[in-house]
């Protein structure tokens, strides 16, 4: 590739990867596989490797990049970013109000017609004004005092939704105006990931959006999801200004922004009143929070003649909502069982109306957070209500806490599951506490019985998420026990179920009583206890009894069981109600052979794990897996050090990748096969085949 080749390559790389990244980010509608533009990325990033000469700053491969700032630098706005007056009566009289100042300021009559507006939302993040220059964007700065922001151009590349380079023909100078923020579902799932890392988790999505905005590392910044809509214009040179706001926020989709869809052109103070109406309604399904509406007259003729007073625009105003945060008093905390025993804190408060409805409890996740938080019984707390979101406590009012108030113990205060009575454990290093009540307890019974019903397990066809619904909910079956006192009738009657399918139901039921050892003891669902290690159990003791008896270190004994496994079938057992389930089973006429116990399988694959990625030409997977364990070899679902082999078939992903990164033995089919025959398994050093590392 000569030098002007990869310049016209990259140009055309750049071009391309921008019409990817607005369909995808922007228009919410992809346009290539992501395979596809990955190979593009990689291909232009080639190229600047090579030719560091082409490489320009609207380049999509430099959204991230550069060392962290030691500071943000402070940045004179040229056209001062003002704020909007927000009308504090909710009413509609609040619409009325704004309408009629307009009116007169601009002197108009109650003949004239009425005024025309452009209405939009408020969005709950913060304000960003993106300066191009020649279509590029050079410069991100917050609103700061409202003369001077703070550059914060680094974090803002990162995000997606914000074209580094403008599309059609740019203006030789533009400044768009609009809010970051960050949508519910991204901040729910940056919260839970938060959680499961035993990190503290963030408040609201717009304190995180702002956060992320002004991180000094861009790469901190780059991991927060962030989103943004375009409603406004700073400074400008070179470019023949639309008449109206409404065809301004036009001429901001086709430079490629986002701009909200929920925005309309009304008139009057009717049209307003409407607009806040209807988005009132809505506001609950919207997926980011916004805090009110905002109206704005169209014309910017009109803006222009009205002009300012103080910091405020004449010519705008902010229609509130209800607030989604409000401050109540924290009475007491209760739990609640989830479907896998994780027992939930629930914060019981002084109803408080907050996100449009009275809330009386919001969760508390877990003891952690509770922790984190420091919310005490008795505490004032902040609650927040947003969307069809689960109410949740964000914090206490500390300032408010006069007396002394004790801390929570969730296991101190309800050591047996509320529901069955079990005990509740939390295990170390684990952020929630969960009853172990298993099989018995009911809030468990769904998960359990379709987990025992699994194909892997005592295998039932036809035993599905809907029939199991009904069965619990009706208290028909309770246990897995039940499920073998059913008759032709029960099943017949509920719903979506005629006699046909009932009796084959039946028939599926019975054929599970002749299992195996493994099957049944992976069907009782033991916390990690999977199928591989309901295997090693079932061949190691031979026969039930001396599992349900065995201690932690008998348990160990067998390859592969740790001591979290260990506890966890120690647990499992000791708790009478499961012992009792078992007993009832074996009862009911489910059976397998039993024989003594035997010593870890012999054969070329003995000892070794075995990860299976993509599709092999002619072996199925579970082909593939009986063929390994036969071999006595054991499959496991993630690679890592410990695995011995790593058989990839077409489209091979991630742990290809991560195979290749430990340097690991990768086969192919061939490979296995000649594996299984006995060749060489004993040498991990060894490349069985033609697969390149
Ligand atoms: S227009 C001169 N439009 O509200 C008018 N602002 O108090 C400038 N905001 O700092 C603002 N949604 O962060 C405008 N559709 C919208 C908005 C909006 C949210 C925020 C913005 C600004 C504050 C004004």
């Amino acid at each position: 590739m000569t030098p002007g080749q990869a310049h016209d390559r990259a140009a055309a790389l750049r071009g391309l990867l921008a019409r990817y990244d607005h369909a995808y980010h922007v228009l919410d509608n992809p346009t290539v596989p992501d395979a596809e533009y990955d190979r593009l990325f990689l291909e232009l990033r080639q190229i600047e490797t090579d030719f560091p000469e082409v490489r320009t700053a609207d380049s999509p491969t430099q959204r991230v990049g550069g060392a962290p700032r030691s500071e943000l630098r402070a940045v004179r706005h040229d056209v001062p970013m003002l704020s909007i007056y927000t009308e504090t009566d909710k009413s509609e009289q609040g619409a009325r109000a704004f309408d009629a100042r307009v009116r007169k300021a601009l002197g108009l009559s109650s003949e004239d017609a009425p005024v025309e507006y452009a209405v939009e939302l408020k969005f709950d993040g913060l304000a960003i004004g993106l300066r191009y220059e020649n279509g590029v964007l050079v410069r991100a700065a917050t609103r700061g005092d409202g003369e001077t922001g703070e550059d914060v151009t680094h974090n803002v590349r990162t995000i997606r939704q914000i074209p580094l380079r403008l599309s059609g023909a740019a203006p030789a100078l533009i400044e768009v105006r609009g809010e970051i923020y960050m949508r519910r579902d991204d901040f729910e799932k940056l919260n839970q990931a938060q959680r499961e890392a035993g990190a503290k988790s963030f408040v609201n999505p717009r304190n995180t959006a702002a956060g992320a905005v002004r991180q000094l590392d861009p790469a901190i910044a780059a991991r927060r999801p962030l989103s943004f809509f375009a409603y406004g214009l700073g400074a400008r040179a070179g470019w023949s200004v639309p008449t109206s706001h409404s065809t301004m926020l036009d001429a901001f989709a086709a430079f490629g922004f986002p701009v909200c869809a929920h925005r309309r052109v009304v008139n009057g103070p009717d049209g307003l009143i409407a607009f806040h109406a209807e988005i009132e309604a809505m506001r609950n399904s919207l997926p980011y929070d916004i805090d009110g509406v905002v109206y704005k007259v169209n014309s910017l003729a009109l803006q222009e003649q009205l002009g300012f007073v103080s910091r405020e625009p004449r010519w705008a105003v902010a229609h509130k909502y209800p607030a989604q945060e409000e401050i109540t008093r924290l009475t007491g905390i209760e739990v609640q069982v989830g479907r896998t025993g994780a027992i939930t804190p629930v914060a019981r408060l002084e109803p408080v109306f907050v996100g449009g409805v009275t809330v009386t409890n919001a969760t508390l996740h877990n003891q952690g957070e509770i922790d984190r938080k420091d919310v005490r019984i008795g505490d004032w707390v902040i609650v927040r209500r947003a969307g069809d979101v689960i109410p949740e406590v964000v914090g206490p009012v500390l300032e408010r806490r006069s007396e002394e108030l004790a801390r929570f113990d969730l296991l101190a205060s309800f050591p047996t599951c509320p529901v069955c009575g079990s005990h509740v454990v939390r295990v170390e290093g684990e952020a929630v506490a969960r009853c172990t009540g298993g099989l018995f307890c009911p809030a468990q019974r769904k998960q359990a019985l379709l987990h025992f019903a699994g194909r892997r397990a005592l295998d039932i066809e036809g035993l599905g998420d809907k029939v199991v619904d009904q069965l619990v909910d009706n208290a028909i079956v309770k246990t897995p026990a039940d499920l073998y006192k059913l008759g032709v009738l029960a099943l017949a009657n509920l719903e979506r179920m005629g006699e046909k399918s009932a009796s084959k139901l039946l028939a599926a039921i019975a054929a599970s009583r002749e299992t195996t050892l493994a099957r049944f003891i992976y069907a009782l669902g033991i916390r990690n206890v999977g199928e591989t290690t309901a295997k090693d159990l079932a061949r190691s003791f031979g026969s039930l009894d001396p599992i349900v008896r065995a201690d932690r270190e008998a348990l160990m004994r067998v390859p592969d069981v740790g001591p979290v496994v260990a506890d966890s079938i120690v647990q499992f057992f000791a708790e009478p109600h499961n012992v009792e389930v078992i007993e009832q089973l074996r009862a009911a006429g489910v059976h397998w052979p039993e024989g003594p116990p035997q010593s870890p399988p012999s054969g070329p694959l003995a000892g070794k794990v075995v990860v299976l990625t993509g599709t092999l030409p002619t072996l199925g997977r579970d082909e593939a897996k009986a063929m390994i364990e036969g071999a006595g070899g054991k499959v496991a679902g993630s690679v890592s050090k410990r695995t011995n082999f790593v058989v990839a078939g077409a489209e091979a992903g991630s742990k290809l990748e991560k195979a290749k990164q430990l340097g690991l033995n990768i086969l192919d089919e061939a490979g296995l096969k000649a594996l299984l025959e006995g060749a060489g398994a004993d040498t991990d050093e060894q490349t069985l085949s033609g697969h390149d590392q």
